[in-house]
């Protein structure tokens, strides 16, 4: 065992690849005798892992990143990191605005932080942003006490993205797509599987284009096949990657959750096609049809920009209309905002921002109220629930999540934590279910 070599916290921001990225930071940091801990003021090393997908989050991340001045003054010794996307994106300037950063590591460069921290062992500060053609963290493995549910493992499978949306950063900051070996990422679930993992869940910006030696629908069938693993999701997937053989994994593979995130983004052709997304209102219907005649129960979420540059109130009608048709189970959806680089960014950003906020109140209106007529057409349904946790609620409620991804609370023993238990639906809420043990 390594001795202390002192305290450390991470702040995580962004998504659901963000919060991978620092439990690996996490385990490789503890492998290294370094102790996780909740008391800022008490750690050695602090490190921001950051988002800057949409404005509010480059903002938020440094206002946060600013606010740790005051525990340089306070602990001079503390060390301070700044990772993810806005480290990427602002490189060697974040110094120039923010001085007590001791280190600054893109996306790529995770891998290093264990030796970058280490004693003397890197003059700061210092900066590290180059992309590199393999990303190493993706082969590190998540300590289990890092796992958030010790029966649910996030497994990275590529990173990066080549689409290039009008409006999007990511691919500035996440760099181009790279797939991690088939071969790795089924050693990996094997590995979980070993270790009573049941659920699956495959992350990357654009998991559907995977190139890792096998297509992604192959390696869904090879994971299907890993004796123990119950449950496989994934996510985000793009709908000019939907492949026929994809579909078919729906009506072939029962492991398969009836999931999919697919983001649509806007309803109308004309705002699609200034996006660059490669698809258009009625190829994306026709792709939920396909998918709901290979597994009729489907559910689906996704993501809407309202005010792109230039959306007309006909236009943006027409995204209402859309959801009106798919009836998603959750749409998260944003105000656009321009950032930095992107080629909407040369747009003019001239939808007004009381026009942007009322047009995603009008949408969260509507989405609200399909959510919940869909809620409540599970009412009275048994459904397999994987069991998740205690309830926050009550002592003796529990909580787990549908095939649909939907979360059921329901009274049961917290010793059921990683089992699937049959759950009756018994009431419809806004963001839940709640039901009866059917056993
Ligand atoms: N403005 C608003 N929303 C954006 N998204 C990405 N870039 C922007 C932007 N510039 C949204 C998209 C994407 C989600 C992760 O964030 O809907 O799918
Ligand atoms: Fe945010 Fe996108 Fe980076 Fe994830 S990849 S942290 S969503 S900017």
């Amino acid at each position: 065992m390594c001795s202390m070599k002192g305290y450390v916290k991470i702040f995580t921001y962004g998504c659901q690849m963000n919060d991978l990225d620092s439990q690996k930071i996490y385990s490789e940091l503890i492998e290294r005798g370094w102790q996780p801990t909740d008391d800022t003021r008490l750690a050695d090393l602090i490190i921001l892992n950051t988002c800057t997908v949409r404005q509010k989050a480059h903002e938020k991340a440094l206002s946060n990143i600013g606010r740790l001045r005051k525990n340089k003054l306070d602990k001079p010794n503390l060390k301070i990191v700044i990772t993810g996307c806005v480290a990427q994106e602002l490189g060697q300037h974040l110094f120039e605005r923010m001085p007590h950063v001791d280190i600054i590591l893109g996306t790529h460069q995770l891998h290093r932080l264990p030796d970058l921290v280490k004693n003397n062992s890197c003059t700061y500060p210092r900066v590290e942003t180059a992309f590199i053609d393999y990303i190493h963290s993706m082969d590190i493995v998540t300590r289990r006490e890092f796992l958030e549910h010790s029966h649910r493992a996030y497994i990275n499978i590529m990173q990066g993205c080549n689409n290039y949306c009008a409006y999007c950063i990511v691919p500035y900051v996440r760099g181009p797509e790279i797939s991690r070996p088939a071969e790795r990422i089924l050693c990996e679930v094997e590995h979980h599987a070993r270790h009573d993992v049941k659920e699956i869940f495959l992350l990357g910006q654009n998991v559907n284009s995977f190139s890792g030696g096998m297509s992604f629908a192959e390696l869904l069938h090879r994971i299907h096949s890993i004796e123990g693993i119950e449950r496989i999701r994934f996510t985000t997937s793009h709908p000019k990657d939907m492949s026929t053989d994809l579909i078919e994994c729906y009506a072939t593979l029962p492991k398969l959750c009836s999931h999919l995130h697919l983001p649509f983004q806007a309803g109308s052709d004309k705002v699609l096609a200034r996006m660059n997304r490669g698809y258009t209102r009625e190829s994306y219907l026709e792709l939920i049809d396909r998918l709901r005649k290979a597994r009729p129960d489907m559910a689906f979420s996704t993501d809407a920009i309202v005010g792109f540059p230039d959306e007309t109130p006909e236009e943006f009608q027409e995204t209402l209309d859309l959801i009106r048709s798919v009836r998603f189970d959750v749409i998260y959806s944003f105000k656009y905002s321009p950032r930095p680089g992107t080629k909407a960014s040369d747009f003019t950003d001239d939808v007004l921002l009381t026009e942007k906020k009322s047009r995603l109140r009008e949408l969260q209106t509507l989405q609200n109220s399909i959510t919940l007529e869909n809620h409540r057409a599970r009412l009275g349904t048994t459904y397999a629930v994987l069991v998740d946790g205690k309830s926050r609620r009550s002592a003796q409620q529990i909580y787990g999540r549908t095939t649909h991804n939907t979360i059921v609370n329901f009274t049961g023993d917290s010793s059921w934590v990683g089992q699937t238990v049959r759950v009756r639906i018994t009431r419809a809420n806004q963001n839940s279910l709640t039901g009866k043990i059917a056993q």
